[in-house]
């Protein structure tokens, strides 16, 4: 029998933040990221929160892909393309998927494949994310050639579909180093702290919005690295920025955290601002939450926000505080349309959950 692999891959939420490549078509950054791989804890988050069919397994914000070698799709195509099925659509593989089995293929053997995929997101999430999607496919993929791929070589293979994606592989807190060498084979994602390091941790996810990002991450990066004068000062100040969160985390030391995760978010969207002409991610929901944490934090620090390309926010705190930071949250926005809350913890990356 032909063998069949199936992956599952989690989120992850950049606390330093991917923005800028040196190279574009191998999405090698132009500085080192620092993430959380998150996993969805839904015994601490409403039970209000709408699921798709699937329940509990759908508040775990994963794609679930399936791989297997396959007969052509249409034996008339003199193509041979491989094949995709994303949330039940039959589709075609876009270039980023090209790009990644491509890379693939350089260095295994990899006759057509059949590739399925499931998003275990929220209805209307608007979370639905390339970093998982590619994690949980080069997961697949990297255990159904011979021999399996090296964990850098699936890092590789999954920058390759998605630069934050390589983030998604490894558990815990992540580090994705940019590297020096043109081929970006030292632009990896590994492990920094295990998933145990600091078990309080706590990240809400808190969805504003469903539509998709007017700009997308990869022309956004780019219109700042050739338009924004402040891009470059950002290069030169992020190593004491990274050396600092490293320090926080290594202590555990929530305040700190919580000071340059805003700030650093607070920088993106500033660099977005700075890029000419303008890209704004964040609405006036998403300044309204900035206000309100700001706000609970004045006495002391108990929650930090951070926003990727999108209104929706992720919010760290620790487990003590989780109900207060909720209540904060919904206090300040739950007037003013849906909101839903999906309560995380730092969890495993991709894994192989089923092979044949
Ligand atoms: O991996 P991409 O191309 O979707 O870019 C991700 C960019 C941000 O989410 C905004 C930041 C990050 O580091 O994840």
């Amino acid at each position: 029998m032909l063998p069949v692999r199936t992956a599952e891959a989690p989120i992850n939420i950049a606390l330093i933040k991917y923005w800028g490549k040196r190279d574009a078509q191998l999405n090698i950054p132009t500085n080192d990221s620092i993430s959380l791989t998150l996993e969805s804890l839904p015994e601490e988050s409403p039970a209000s929160l709408p699921q798709p069919e699937g329940g509990e397994t759908a508040m775990r914000l994963r794609t679930v892909t399936t791989v297997r070698f396959a007969a052509p799709c249409d034996p008339a195509d003199a193509k041979d393309d491989d094949c995709l099925v994303l949330n039940g659509v039959a589709s075609v593989p876009n270039s980023r998927i090209k790009r990644c089995l491509g890379y693939i293929r350089s260095i295994r053997t990899l006759p057509r494949v059949s590739i399925e995929s499931w998003n275990q997101f929220p209805t209307a999430a608007g979370l639905a994310s390339s970093a998982s999607g590619y994690a949980a496919l080069v997961r697949a993929l990297s255990e159904l050639v011979t021999p399996p791929l090296t964990e850098q070589e699936a890092s590789i293979a999954a920058r390759l579909g998605s630069g934050s994606a390589c983030r998604s592989l490894p558990s815990g807190i992540v580090r994705w180093r940019a590297g020096d060498l043109p081929d970006g084979s030292d632009s990896l994602a590994a492990t920094i702290w295990p998933v145990e390091h600091w078990p309080e941790l706590r990240c809400l996810v808190v969805v504003l919005c469903g539509e998709a990002k007017g700009v997308s991450s990869a022309e956004g990066m780019h219109r700042t690295v050739l338009t924004s004068p402040l891009f470059p000062g950002r290069l030169q100040t992020l190593p004491y920025r990274i050396d600092l969160l490293g320090q926080a985390l290594e202590e555990r030391n929530f305040a700190v955290l919580a000071e340059l995760v805003m700030r650093e978010s607070n920088q993106l969207h500033a660099l977005c601002l700075d890029s000419f002409p303008p890209i704004r991610y964040l609405d006036q929901r998403a300044y309204a939450l900035i206000d309100a944490i700001h706000a609970l934090n004045a006495t002391q620090p108990r929650a930090a926000y951070t926003f990727d390309a999108g209104p929706n926010a992720f919010v760290l705190c620790e487990a003590p505080h989780v109900d207060r930071v909720r209540r904060t949250i919904e206090d300040a926005l739950s007037s003013s349309g849906p909101l839903h809350i999906i309560v995380c913890r730092v969890g495993a990356g991709a894994r192989i959950v089923h092979s044949e």
